[in-house]
């Protein structure tokens, strides 16, 4: 298994805790421990007394419960727990891929989305969303780039670095075209519950086929990322089962602390994404704004869900202006060449509740730079 650099991380990691602003993160605001503890009486003590010996390999029972509740379908049996996100991601490519099988993913994409395929010897398909269409998935694009070697389907949505969010019509046809034809389905749903229209809302893919499996995390639409706490659920007892097999060589068990602060922040979820989907709408309401009176300078497709959009720069290189910009201003943005993607856009972040000051500094630093192309 050869895995080559994760250009994202590999760009956050020279910055992110040292730049004055990030204008590109892609989870939401955080929490204090305190904040949290004081969600619920009694939560405070309860952490104190919590046990602080290994935890239940698949995540404790009461957790895993928590997590269900998110679904409509799934039994606590059916969440197994992680380190974060991106450790379920590799433990299900490894579960579900062999060398040789043919994978279709979303593309763009976040990198370990197909880096692991690849790096398992897969065939690794792009399903492109193009900009054009304003970064929507094609189904008959999809039927074109099937083979009969497909083993895997992957897709995210809403999307990162898009904000792209599917059609529910769109999508329960990509989750019934997948279980016809015996295809795995791997739906990163990772921000799944910031829809701006709570109406637009998807349903989980694991609650739809018995099949596919659906990623979800503490991170992104709750803002708990340092918890490291993420999970797949799905009915498909031959990939969970493989899945827990092969955590005994990744982490064994979650941090006992984190689950015990996970569950709580489940149990208070709608609060968090509220105040989260607070601080989007008030932001998105700046940068509607912003970028009608920088025509000249972006061009975007305003996204339907999600703390993430990816405009395109029409003066000047990407990584050039990036660069320029953290060095001079001390705003982070990231460009999509971390992506691999061409086309002169960058990430743009809106859930922190900095990003009106970040917008501030961004607008006086095109201001100095007008006309620069920089
Ligand atoms: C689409 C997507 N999936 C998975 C992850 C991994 O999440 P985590 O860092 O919480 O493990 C990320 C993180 O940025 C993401 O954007």
């Amino acid at each position: 298994m050869q895995l080559p650099d994760f250009k994202l991380e590999r760009y956050f990691a020279r910055y992110e805790f040292t730049v004055e602003y990030l204008l590109c993160s892609s989870d939401c605001e955080s929490w204090s421990i305190g904040e949290l503890l004081a969600l619920e009486p009694g939560a405070e003590e309860g952490l104190k007394q919590h046990w602080l010996g290994y935890t239940e390999s698949a995540g404790a029972p009461w957790l895993r419960q928590e997590i269900s509740r998110i679904y409509t379908g799934i039994q606590p049996e059916q969440v197994l727990v992680c380190s974060g996100a991106e450790e379920a991601i590799f433990l299900f490519m490894h579960a579900a891929l062999q060398p040789g099988d043919h994978v279709l993913v979303h593309w763009l994409c976040y990198q370990s989305l197909f880096e692991v395929a690849h790096s398992i010897g897969c065939e690794v398909t792009r399903w492109e969303a193009r900009r054009e269409n304003g970064w929507a998935l094609d189904l008959d694009e999809l039927r074109r780039l099937l083979r009969p070697s497909t083993r895997l389907i992957v897709v995210n949505t809403p999307h990162n670095p898009t904000g792209y969010l599917m059609p529910a019509d769109d999508y329960r046809a990509l989750v019934r075209l997948a279980g016809e034809r015996g295809q795995l389905l791997f739906s990163d749903e990772v921000y799944r519950e910031l829809e701006y229209d709570p109406a637009d809302r998807l349903p989980s893919a694991c609650d739809l086929d018995p099949s596919a499996v659906s990623l979800g995390v503490m991170s992104k639409a709750y803002g708990l990322a340092g918890l490291r706490l993420g999970w797949v659920a799905t009915q498909n007892k031959a990939i969970y089962e493989r899945m827990a097999a092969l955590k005994d060589y990744t982490t064994i068990c979650s941090s006992a602390p984190s689950e015990y602060l996970a569950g709580l922040a489940l149990r208070h979820r709608q609060q968090l994404t509220a105040r989260n989907l607070e601080i989007i709408r008030g932001n998105l309401a700046l940068l509607d704004d912003f970028f009608d009176r920088r025509a000249d300078r972006f061009e975007w497709v305003r996204p339907r869900a999600g703390p993430i959009a990816f405009p395109r720069l029409l003066q000047g290189e990407v990584g050039q202006f990036c660069h320029d910009l953290v060095t001079a201003a001390g705003v982070l943005l990231l460009p999509g060449t971390t992506y691999d993607h061409p086309g002169n856009h960058f990430r743009l972040g809106f859930s922190r509740r900095s990003m009106p000051q970040a917008l501030t500094r961004l607008d006086e630093y095109l201001d100095r730079n007008s006309g620069k192309g920089t």
